[in-house]
């Protein structure tokens, strides 16, 4: 109806005023030949001159230049989106439809006089067209859309003038079109590949690209090793490949890249050495090799790399006593990750001249040593794991940590493994650690009481205490801490009894008063699951868990934890809880995991608990429970063993 009324206005007053100037009549009908195609917003195209319709540019002579329409809700009829519109605009070089909703397939990208062709965020889809018709094509974004099928290796055939070609996040697929170098004069400088399914191994000829800057083509089905031509390519500047299948080693020549800044190819199946001259690389800013199966020792010359702000060697096999590498000269070092390799020696002193450093990530090596008063000269520090290294004197490192006034999440669980520790360390009265919101002590040796120093942490969400000798019971003033969402205590001596009190944490109930994470929890580190493999990007995708079991607990669990609505998991295994299984429990809408083995509960199952639809780990075996078990998919499913040890239990 709107493109109806528009079109009659447009003819009604071009009678009226036969003198156009600037725009011809054949430009402004080929123009409205492609408003007619689609079914969205009508355009403010209502002036008798084309070259003042919204997203029109013209030259000096009237012709339409530019066609510029991004953002405008613009949606197709049918099952296809034709370009044959522009067959007429004989001088338009600018195309951008990009961030609409077009959709269907394409049945020519461009036209023979485009240089610039942006189509990128839509929903267009089908395989593309043999080649590019235009000659003078410069920069094509197709990004973003739903196109299959391989690049045929015509396509560039006369697109001599190509500097930018994006198709990421799309399903193309085969190989990827090497001849881009091969064939065109390359001069191209970037090409984006990633988000893809393209597949084979990464051919040659990429490295013809005489003016190649930067290169992505990483998430895609890729294997094979990085061909040698590609360390001609010398003007690169970024080369992404992470998330591929590719082998084989990092040659040497990768230090002729000289201007090279981004070096990113981490999740592959890289082995052998790191380059040994990498300090050549004065330009390299992000070097991220992690989650590959890397060996050797980290070239002292990587220290000459003084631009690094990023350093991820994680998760591969390299060695070495890092006290040797002077890291003193990367200032601008922000994130350092060097987790799950075989490092040997102590925290590296020169470390404590990176005053940029943000993140360090040690955890899983075999390190040992003492943290040093040093560290609190990295004012910008506020992520650090030491997790599972051998570190010694923690008393020293938490009365020298909490006075770092970044720190958020600190990671020291498994690496004070031959001490026997104070839980307070001699803190009760102090205002450290105020930005700390994850605590990691698992495993560290500590006696005495849940100290009394965690209740000043307003923003502690995730606290794990879990494999300790704790002893005393369970503090009431624990169910006041404001942001507390994930409590471990497992595996300690701790008793009395469950205290109501832990049934008001604000984070877990729906008094949402006070209970928001005030921002998006990001952290400077995914942390990876051990048993998925699933990687977390922030503290707020952490479950909502409380976690006491294996302790000496007794008494009767308190009917106050059906406030706890918003909690996920619920183990209170292998304590000496007596009593009935509140029926409350079954207030817990979100509960996916409910273990009460173990304990000395007794009663029926409550039937309300049927109603737990969430629930996919059920434990109640090894108590003295009777009657049936209540009637629901998710109970019933069970495995005998969720259920055994209660001997008055009616198990069918
Ligand atoms: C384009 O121009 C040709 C003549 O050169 C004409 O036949 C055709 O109708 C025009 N197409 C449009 C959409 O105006
Ligand atoms: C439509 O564009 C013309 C210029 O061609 C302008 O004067 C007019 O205000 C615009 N109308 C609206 C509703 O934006
Ligand atoms: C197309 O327009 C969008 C939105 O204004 C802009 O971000 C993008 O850079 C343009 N594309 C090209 C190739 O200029
Ligand atoms: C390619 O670019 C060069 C230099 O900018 C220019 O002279 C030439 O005309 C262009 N070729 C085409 C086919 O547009
Ligand atoms: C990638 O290859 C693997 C096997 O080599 C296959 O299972 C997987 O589906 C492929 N992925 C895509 C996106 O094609
Ligand atoms: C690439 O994937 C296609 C199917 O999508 C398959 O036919 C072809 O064999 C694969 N090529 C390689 C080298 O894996
Ligand atoms: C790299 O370039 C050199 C000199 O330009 C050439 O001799 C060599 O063949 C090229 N290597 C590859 C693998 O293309
Ligand atoms: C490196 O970058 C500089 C500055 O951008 C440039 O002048 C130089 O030609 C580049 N070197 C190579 C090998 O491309
Ligand atoms: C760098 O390139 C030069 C010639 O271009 C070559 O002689 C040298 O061996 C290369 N260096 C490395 C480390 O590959
Ligand atoms: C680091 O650079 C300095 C001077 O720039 C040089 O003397 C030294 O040999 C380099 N070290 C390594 C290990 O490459
Ligand atoms: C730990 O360090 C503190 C302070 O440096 C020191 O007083 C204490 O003796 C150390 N403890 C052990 C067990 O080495
Ligand atoms: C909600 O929490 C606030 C702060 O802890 C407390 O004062 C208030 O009584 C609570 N409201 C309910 C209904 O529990």
């Amino acid at each position: 109806m709107a493109q109806g009324f528009i079109l009659i206005l447009i003819l009604f007053s071009s009678i009226l005023s036969p003198q156009v100037h600037g725009c011809s009549k054949t430009e402004s009908a080929s123009l409205l030949s492609f408003v007619v195609t689609l079914s969205s917003p009508s355009l403010n195209w209502t002036s008798n001159n084309c070259c003042y319709w919204e997203g029109i540019t013209c030259n000096l002579d009237g012709l339409v230049t530019h066609l510029r329409l991004p953002s405008k809700g613009l949606k197709n009829h049918g099952d296809s989106f034709s370009l044959s519109f522009l067959k007429n605009l004989t001088h338009l070089a600018h195309l951008n439809l990009s961030h609409n909703s077009l959709y269907g397939s394409v049945d020519q990208i461009g036209s023979l006089f485009l240089e610039v062709i942006d189509l990128s965020n839509n929903l267009l889809s089908g395989e593309l067209p043999h080649v590019l018709p235009s000659t003078s094509i410069k920069v094509v974004d197709l990004s973003h859309n739903h196109f299959t099928g391989p690049i045929s290796s015509s396509f560039f055939r006369q697109s001599r003038n190509l500097t930018s070609f994006r198709v990421s996040n799309n399903a193309f697929s085969g190989s990827l079109p090497s001849s881009i170098c091969r064939r065109s004069s390359s001069m191209i400088s970037l090409l984006d590949f990633s988000f893809n399914e393209f597949n084979g191994s990464l051919s040659s000829g990429f490295g013809q690209c005489s003016k190649l800057e930067v290169f992505r083509a990483g998430h895609n089905n890729l294997s094979g090793m990085i061909p040698e031509d590609f360390y001609n390519a010398t003007t690169l500047e970024e080369i992404a490949l992470p998330l591929c299948s590719l082998y084989g080693v990092i040659s040497d020549r990768v230090a002729n890249l000289t201007n090279l800044s981004i070096l990113n190819l981490y999740f592959n199946q890289l082995s052998g050495v790191l380059p040994f001259h990498f300090g050549k690389l004065s330009k390299l800013k992000l070097l991220l090799l992690h989650f590959n199966s890397l060996e050797g020792t980290v070239p002292p010359s990587l220290m000459n790399c003084t631009s690094l702000t990023e350093l991820n060697l994680g998760f591969n096999r390299l060695e070495g006593d890092i006290s040797t590498l002077n890291f003193s000269k990367l200032g601008q070092l922000s994130k350092l990750d060097l987790a799950n390799n075989h490092f040997t020696g102590p925290f590296p002193m020169s470390l404590y001249s990176c005053k940029s450093l943000k993140g360090i990530r040690l955890s899983r090596n075999d390190l040992d040593g003492q943290i040093q008063p040093q560290i609190l000269s990295l004012k910008s520090l506020s992520f650090l794991s030491l997790a599972n290294i051998r570190l010694t004197n923690i008393t020293k490192a938490m009365n020298i940590l909490k006075h770092s006034k970044r720190l958020t999440f600190l990671s020291l669980g498994f690496s004070f493994l031959d001490e026997e520790s104070p839980a307070d360390f001699g803190m009760a009265n102090f205002s450290g650690f105020q930005n700390l919101r994850f605590l990691d002590m698992a495993n560290c040796g500590l006696t005495g009481q849940i100290p009394v120093w965690l209740s000043n942490l307003k923003k502690l969400g995730y606290l794990n205490l879990n494999f300790n000798m704790i002893t005393g019971s369970i503090p009431s003033w624990l169910g006041t801490l404001p942001s507390l969402f994930h409590l471990q205590l497992y595996s300690n001596l701790i008793m009395g009894q469950f205290p109501e009190e832990l049934c008001r944490l604000p984070m877990l109930t729906l008094n949402q008063t006070i209970a928001k994470f005030d921002d998006d929890g990001y952290l400077t580190f995914p942390l990876y699951d051990g048993e998925t493999g699933n990687q977390l990007n922030s503290l707020r995708y952490l479950p909502r868990a409380i976690d006491l079991g294996r302790n000496n607990l007794s008494g009767i669990i308190p009917n106050e934890i059906g406030q706890l609505q918003l909690l996920r998991d619920l183990y209170l295994t292998s304590n000496d809880f007596s009593g009935n299984i509140p029926g409350q429990i079954s207030h817990l809408k979100n509960l996916e995991i409910l273990d009460l083995s173990m304990n000395r509960l007794s009663g029926e199952i409550p039937g309300s608990l049927a109603s737990l639809n969430f629930l996919s780990y059920f434990n109640v075996s090894y108590n003295n429970l009777e009657g049936p078990i209540p009637k629901s998919t998710q109970l019933q499913s069970l495995s005998a063993t969720a259920f055994e040890g209660n001997l008055e239990l009616i198990v069918k």
